[in-house]
């Protein structure tokens, strides 16, 4: 039997409308804020740290109560809860569609961390394009403010500066304090010295918006939902070649397949070649081995990668050095310059694809793309450039017919 969506983050999509908060309340919304306040701050730590084990949606999978453990056993007059919107991931929208439907559950996400932290300040940096969505949060923030919810908490909503590099969390941080969006030197982690140097947590909207289902409905009933280590619903975004692009919201055990299905599968008259899982960092999938969990430590085991969720699906008429020539020119563009290997080595390997695709690839070409790799992936200073070339090598593995049909010799 087709496997079914599991809404949990997109539970109220279509039942509510985001500008009404008496919608949302209708629905037991801020009743786990309630619930939460009612708790013991330790309690309600190690309910999302170790029972229910919530892992963060926005690609690292770092356990999310472990990272609140953290904020409030630091030292700080003031501690921050930072909501990342920014979104930037190509083939990503999953964070678009939950503001949009339900802007409230990840406001609620962001009150019951503060409460958990003991932070005073919460900000919700949202992605400079998404307009429409920052107009929501600002209305959704002066509802929860006017029906008393936000209590000692300040809450703001911060348009993005419209690079991908700010969604890393700590250029994010800069950013917020008015500095170029470069990533900082980790330790001191966020947690640690965040904003302002004060500890902060960052969390995906997606994380904050299981949140109050966790704390609601209890993290046993939501550790009994998915994946053993990796508990809960994935909502992945699926673009390309498929019949109904979209958001689609799966327990974490269902299979690519059953992902793909739910869109639809392959446009008419095609057959799937490959398919780019999690985003522009990470790697192919064969057409042929989609029959695997979309959990997030069984892709590990398999060398893949979940990723922010991004499903790209590919059909046969596709090589895959058009695909990786664009991956590398969109990263060279957003690389902040920072560090020369991700500034310098992006811009060579971009010169490299444009020759293969314009037919005129070498095999000195491709051996300078590995070593490219090889250097970036340990000497970057953020992800963005250790992740860089993941793309071509594993186009490369996978499809090498691809690049010795662009090839001189
Ligand atoms: C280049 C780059 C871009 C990123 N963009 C985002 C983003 O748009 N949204 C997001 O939540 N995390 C993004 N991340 C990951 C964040 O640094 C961080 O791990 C995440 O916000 C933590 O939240 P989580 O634990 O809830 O997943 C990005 C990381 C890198 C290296």
């Amino acid at each position: 039997m087709a496997v079914q969506e599991t809404r949990l983050a997109l539970r109220n999509m279509g039942k509510i409308d985001p500008m009404s908060i008496d919608d949302y309340i209708a629905q037991g919304g801020y009743e786990a804020l309630a619930k939460a306040r009612q708790m013991d701050r330790d309690e309600l730590i190690s309910e999302v740290e170790n029972a229910s084990k919530l892992r963060g949606r926005g690609g690292a999978g770092f356990n999310t109560g472990f990272k609140w453990s953290g904020a409030k056993a630091s030292e700080g007059d003031q501690k921050f809860i930072v909501c990342n919107a920014d979104e930037g991931e190509p083939g990503t929208f999953k964070d678009r569609v939950i503001l949009e439907n339900d802007p409230h559950t990840v406001l609620e996400g962001m009150l019951i961390a503060a409460y958990a932290v003991g932070a005073t300040e919460a900000i919700v940096y949202c992605r400079g394009e998404y307009e429409h969505q920052i107009a929501l949060l600002r209305h959704a923030v002066e509802q929860a403010e006017e029906h008393g919810l936000t209590g000692d908490v300040h809450m703001h909503v911060f348009s993005g500066a419209g690079s991908y590099v700010c969604g890393e969390e700590t250029a994010l941080l800069n950013s917020i304090e008015g500095q170029r969006a470069e990533p900082r030197l980790k330790p001191p982690y966020p947690t640690v010295a965040g904003a302002f140097g004060k500890p902060t947590v960052v969390n995906n909207v997606e994380t904050f918006a299981n949140v109050p289902v966790i704390v609601g409905k209890g993290a046993a009933w939501y550790a009994g939902i998915g994946a053993a280590e990796y508990p809960g619903t994935k909502v992945f975004s699926i673009s390309g070649d498929v019949k109904n692009p979209g958001c689609y919201e799966v327990a974490t055990d269902a299979s690519l397949n059953d992902v793909i299905e739910l869109a639809g599968g392959v446009t008419e008259g095609h057959k799937i070649k490959a398919v780019q899982l999690g985003g522009s960092s990470c790697g192919y999938i064969k057409g042929s081995e989609l029959d695997q969990s979309v959990d997030f430590d069984s892709l590990r085991r398999n060398g893949k990668s979940l990723g922010s969720g991004a499903v790209l699906v590919l059909n046969e008429t596709h090589n895959l050095v058009d695909q990786v020539q664009q991956i590398v020119h969109f990263l060279g563009h957003e690389s902040c310059g920072k560090c020369t290997p991700c500034r310098e080595g992006l811009c060579q390997a971009g010169v490299i694809l444009d020759r293969f695709a314009a037919g005129k690839g070498t095999q000195a070409d491709l051996d300078m793309l590995q070593a490219l790799h090889d250097l970036m992936a340990t000497d970057c200073f953020c992800a963005l450039g250790q992740g860089a070339l993941t793309a071509f090598v594993s186009a490369y593995e996978i499809f090498p017919e691809d690049f010795r049909e662009r090839m001189v010799n």
